[in-house]
């Protein structure tokens, strides 16, 4: 008797906390059983020998979103998915960026039109604040957390973005008041200004000086003082693309005293260096992201970082930009390294990239790569435990791995997105996931994406789970402590 629309056999399953063997049986897109032996499906894949992991969850990239000098985004919602599934990828969560003039309602509106008819797999949005004015957190932002887009990311940096203490500080206070995820992007815009400036005066306007101008302790004095600013009014916050070792053990450090502060780091960090950014001509103008990728010290603080728990969440911040007019150069080959487009590709390879030099090396366990992939981001956002896990009632998103297969980088040949090139051609990886379920539905086999644009689902999210590293009120935000002035 067929119990199942679909059946995957023998295959060594592994979530953030156990790996096991076992059957897992498909139904109206959800993990119906999980046993031995169990009865036939409809449809049966052997996957003895592969292991089975949860499809990745890819809480930060950008797609489709608009920039504010006319350098296009290579990626919307089509390609963008695409990619992410060819890559063991099943759900996304993008940036809904505020645009000036338009309420979040319209912004928010304006992405589910780019996104509805497009993605390939699931997707929930982040927004984008930057004119964080009273109707906007008083109105506005509960507005949309009530439509499932509950957390945000706010920049410390770049001209028509950055907010300043006082902003930041009114923002805290109005994420812990509605349960939101603050996410921060932490560079002291003023000490990028300033060494900018001296650098372009100077006549040092290559792309590696983008690196120099974005200096660490422009980062590390910035999460600093976010993580001050998040104590003083005890909200959870997350910061994003954790690139070097000060930043990383600020993160720690407050961990340690018990702040429910959660850090993200990306493929970048592990995997280049400012080393990469100073290329012939403007080639490496393709290795410009900010923060920027540090040294190996640096890779080595990250590393350490992932296997200790400082870090939650791994993310690809995929940015995409071509090498070319509409992206990288769209301000000629002449262009000082302050009119470079931010950011690298990374959707793809984030699992890949991870599951061969962690997995594979033995720095970490494959549960580890599960938590930080997957189960920890879907925690966060509230999508578990829908997302991020392989349990009965969750969805039937699974990424059929073989452990073994070598794969070399070679963009023209395997990447499926539309930037044009990795920054991690000619790298040698072991273990692929060949097969990608989204929702119970085959989105990838035999290297051959098999779904339709419009077939992935926008996803409500949750209140974020804050019950990951747990906090505790600090002194400064106790009424009591404060002669019983309530000021959050
Ligand atoms: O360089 C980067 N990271 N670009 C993308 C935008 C952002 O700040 O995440
Ligand atoms: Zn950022
Ligand atoms: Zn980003």
């Amino acid at each position: 008797m067929v119990n199942f629309d679909l059946v995957l056999r023998n295959g060594t399953c592994a979530t953030a906390s156990d790996t096991f063997q076992a059957d897992i049986g498909i139904q109206d897109g959800r993990i119906a059983a999980i046993g031995e032996s169990l009865s036939d499906g409809a449809r049966e894949i052997d996957a003895t020998g592969r292991l089975i992991l949860p499809g990745g969850v890819d809480s930060h990239c950008h797609l489709a979103q608009e920039t504010v000098d006319g350098v296009e985004c290579a990626d919307d919602f089509e390609s963008g998915t695409r990619s992410a599934a060819f890559g063991g990828t099943t759900t996304v969560m993008p940036f809904a960026m505020q645009q000036p003039g338009k309420t979040l309602g319209e912004t928010v509106a304006a992405y589910h039109a780019l996104a509805g008819p497009k993605a390939i797999i699931d997707y929930g949005f982040h927004l984008i604040l930057r004119d964080p004015n009273p109707q906007v957190l008083g109105q506005e932002l509960p507005a949309m957390i009530e439509q499932g887009i509950t957390s945000f990311k706010v920049y410390m940096t770049y001209d028509t973005f950055k907010l300043d203490d006082y902003e930041l500080l009114t923002v805290l206070s109005a994420a812990r008041t509605l349960g939101a995820m603050m996410m921060v992007h932490a560079e002291n815009d003023d000490i990028i200004r300033w060494l900018s400036e001296k650098l372009t005066t100077g006549g040092h306007r290559a792309p590696k000086y983008h690196a120099i101008a974005h200096a660490r302790i422009a980062e590390s004095e910035a999460t600093r003082r976010a993580i001050d600013l998040a104590s003083l009014t005890d909200t959870p916050m997350l910061i994003v693309h954790v690139s070097d070792e000060a930043a990383t053990s600020a993160i720690r450090s407050a961990q340690t005293a018990g702040l429910k502060i959660f850090g993200e780091t990306c493929p970048q960090y592990l995997f280049l260096t400012a080393a990469d950014l100073d290329r012939d001509g403007l080639e490496g103008a393709k290795y410009c992201c900010s923060p920027p990728p540090r040294d190996s010290a640096g890779q080595e603080a990250i590393w350490r970082g992932l296997k200790n728990g400082t870090f939650q969440v791994f993310s690809s911040d995929h940015a995409p930009y071509r090498f070319d007019q509409t992206g990288k150069l769209r301000y000629g080959m002449d262009a000082s390294f302050t009119q470079l487009a931010n950011g690298v590709p990374g959707l793809e390879l984030r699992l890949p990239l991870l599951f061969s030099e962690g997995v594979g090396k033995g720095r970490l366990s494959l549960n580890e790569f599960v938590a930080l992939t997957a189960t920890n981001a879907a925690k966060l956002y509230g999508l578990h435990p829908r997302k991020g896990t392989i349990a009965v009632g969750a969805d039937a998103d699974l990424a059929i791995w073989d452990p073994n297969k070598k794969v070399t980088v070679q963009y023209e040949t395997m990447i499926h997105d539309d930037v044009g090139f990795t920054p991690y051609e000619g790298r040698h990886l072991t273990g692929w996931p060949e097969t990608v379920l989204s929702r119970g539905r085959v989105v990838i086999e035999n290297a051959t994406l098999c779904a339709q644009p419009g077939s992935g689902k926008f996803l409500d999210c949750a209140k974020p789970d804050a019950a990951l590293p747990t906090g505790r009120l600090h002194p400064e935000a106790n009424p009591a402590e404060n002669g019983g002035a309530r000021l959050i």
